[in-house]
């Protein structure tokens, strides 16, 4: 049955796939899963860039690790298409065009977003300045919806994971997600608000961005070194923003760029599953990809790069966005083999595949050690996590959520030790089989994992001229420019000043964050410069549950909590004297988001107003 709905949702869904797995579940366990289901769905298809790709999910947990939020919130849309789901208001106008009424016009105030249905789908009506605007409703990233998101004028920011939408144009300003959302017709007629849409706009999601084509005489090249999201955000804006010139993607990397955050939460996950497009779309907008090439020198005099295959590479202008690589440590033992870290998708499938019945150590409790616990318990003999801190993730969190996330992996069966490391590595025949702590405890280890955080890839800048910190960071400005002519920087390697800190400089290694300075870097490099003003924002998913988090909290001086943390319901806003810095969220939505929105028009949030009322700012977004 469930397949049967999926086959017709297809041609209404095209390759939205993340929303075409949370259709599946829901259509075999309508409503959020109890956690005590299980869910046996396979293969599930998806379109992705279509192209059809087959995906296993073989157990609930593995679709709550990467769908957490399409499965934990259904689409509230039965999963019929036929046309009698359609609001009884639906009419096909002799123009083609679907259109629905959507209420009288003296029922809409200012600033009040409305989910409404035209035809079978869904679009968000907005009124702002006493004009209505609607667009479609489905997040282009992993499709929430966006009725439900904080609205701020002329804005719309998406509840699960901040990505901001224009609701005049449709245009996508903040991420993460690629694509832009369509915009519809609305009209006023006989006192009626009324919404049109042509039905193939309103049954594709995605709108991807006018871009103009490569220009043969065009003589310029712009080089993006490396294959995340800000090289490949940094193309498309150039192209969007009429750049046609040459642009070369070099990647050490022989993948298509892909959406690296799934790698600890679907260890198994292939990356052509997780392309985040197709080649066809490098070819059809004249981006070459030069994947696996690494790049051994810049030389900014000549403008040339090295590569590692004796090549070089002219440039005009130059990006660098090589992203992290996991930090080793000089423990004795870590050549053994089955002793792993986790950052491409080589090494998360290689992970998946030999944890099967083993004993598994993962070296770090924070994020990326966490989130492969998750994914590991249950298919592992055992799981046991070593932390350096008391309580994980404390620092980010404080220690009442870093509890919570200790009692939810214990309760599944993940066992700890804290304060300690790993002091040598024990195998036999060069393969791992135990582990040795710090305080003489020996762990049966068959797999280790080393999640002991990441260095930032800029080794080979080092005689280059390029302003670099002493931890490696390149430091750029508000424009993502370095300190040497034609050469920008961006993603998880700078330092750059965040506005919401005070310009001081930072470095943020958010999935969120490296697509805003693509964006920034292609404006900069296409005339176009913008000072970066994107407010910090990320997400963990353990076990199903979606922690949210937005601004720069490194530092607070207290953590203010509401809800209950046994109840998994609550927001926690850390503060530095009297200004909240950051607020993290869990069953609370959208309160991260208008918290990010907040912040990014230039509000403050006091640690006095959220004492005794968690959402009193909330209505100061409708007075910006
Ligand atoms: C497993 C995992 C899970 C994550 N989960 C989350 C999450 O849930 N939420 C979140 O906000 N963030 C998450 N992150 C962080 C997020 O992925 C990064 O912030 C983001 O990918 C940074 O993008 P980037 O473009 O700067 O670099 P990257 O995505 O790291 O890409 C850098 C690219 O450069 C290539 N490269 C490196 N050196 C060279 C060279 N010399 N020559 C050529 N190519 C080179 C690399 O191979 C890579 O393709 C996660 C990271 C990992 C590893
Ligand atoms: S679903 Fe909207 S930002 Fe992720």
């Amino acid at each position: 049955m469930a397949l049967k709905i999926l086959a017709r949702r297809f041609v209404v869904l095209g390759h939205d796939f993340p929303w075409s797995a949370s259709l599946v579940t829901s259509a075999v366990f309508p409503g959020p899963f109890s956690t005590q289901q299980s869910l046996h769905v396979r293969p599930l298809c998806f379109f992705q860039n279509h192209t059809v790709q087959v995906v296993n999910i073989k157990r609930r947990e593995d679709a709550l690790s990467v769908y957490p939020d399409s499965v934990t919130n259904p689409p509230e849309r039965p999963l019929s298409t036929t046309t009698d789901q359609s609001s009884p208001t639906d009419k096909t106008t002799s123009d083609n065009m679907t259109e629905a009424i959507a209420g009288d016009v003296q029922d809409f105030q200012d600033g009040q977003m409305k989910e409404i249905e035209v035809g079978d789908q869904k679009v968000l009506l907005v009124k702002e300045d006493g004009q209505f605007y609607a667009i479609g409703n489905k997040c282009t990233h992993y499709g929430a919806p966006l009725s439900k998101g904080a609205y701020c004028k002329g804005v719309v920011r998406c509840p699960w994971h901040g990505a901001c939408f224009n609701v005049k144009t449709g245009d996508i300003e903040d991420f993460p997600g690629l694509d832009s959302v369509h915009k519809f017709e609305v009209e006023v007629r006989d006192g009626k608000v009324v919404v049109k849409g042509n039905p193939p706009a309103l049954e594709n999601a995605k709108r991807v961005k006018p871009m103009v084509k490569r220009v043969a005489d065009n003589k310029k090249t712009v080089v993006l070194v490396g294959g995340g999201p800000a090289s490949l955000v940094c193309a498309e804006t150039l192209r969007q923003e009429g750049y046609t010139g040459r642009i070369v993607l070099v990647s050490k990397e022989p993948y298509l760029p892909y959406d690296r955050i799934k790698l600890s939460k679907a260890l198994n996950i292939k990356p052509e599953e997780i392309a985040l497009r197709s080649q066809q779309f490098y070819d059809d907008n004249g981006i070459e990809l030069l994947l696996a090439k690494e790049v051994t020198k810049v030389l900014p005099d000549d403008k040339t790069i090295e590569l590692n295959d004796g090549e070089s590479l002219k440039y005009d202008t130059l990006l660098v966005a090589t992203g992290g690589q996991p930090r080793s440590l000089p423990i004795p033992g870590s050549d053994l083999k089955n002793v792993y870290s986790l950052r491409t998708p080589n090494d998360a499938n290689a992970i998946a595949e030999n944890a099967q019945g083993k004993n598994v150590v993962i070296m770090g409790s924070s994020f990326i050690g966490l989130e492969v616990a998750n994914y590991l318990v249950g298919k592992a003999a055992t799981v046991t996590v070593i932390g350096q801190s008391a309580v994980p993730l404390a620092h980010v969190f404080g220690p009442l959520i870093g509890q919570w996330f200790r009692k939810l992996h214990e309760g599944k069966g993940v066992k700890f030790h804290f304060e300690t490391s790993v002091k040598e590595f024990r195998g036999e025949d060069g393969q791992l089989t135990e582990a040795v702590l710090a305080d003489g405890t020996v762990l049966p280890a068959d797999v280790c994992i080393m999640g002991v955080g990441v260095v930032p890839a800029t080794n080979f800048l080092k005689d280059s001229g390029l302003d670099i910190t002493a931890r490696g960071f390149v430091t750029v400005n508000k424009n993502m420019r370095t300190n040497l002519p034609d050469i920008y920087a961006a993603g998880d390697i700078v330092e750059f000043p965040l506005f919401t800190a005070d310009d001081q400089h930072v470095n943020i290694q958010h999935w969120q964050m490296a697509h805003q300075h693509g964006k920034i870097a292609g404006l900069s490099i296409a005339g176009k410069a913008q000072d970066i003003r994107s407010v910090p924002y990320f997400w963990t998913v353990q076990f199903g549950k979606s922690i949210r988090y937005t601004g720069y909290g490194p530092g607070y001086d207290e953590v203010i909590l509401h809800g209950d943390v046994d109840d998994n319901k609550f927001v926690a806003f850390y503060t530095k004297k009297e200004k909240v810095v950051a607020v993290a969220s869990l069953g609370w939505d959208p309160i991260v988001s208008q918290a990010a929105e907040l912040m990014s028009k230039g509000g403050i949030i006091t640690k006095d107003e959220i004492r005794s009322d968690p959402e009193n700012w909330v209505s100061r977004l409708s007075q910006l």
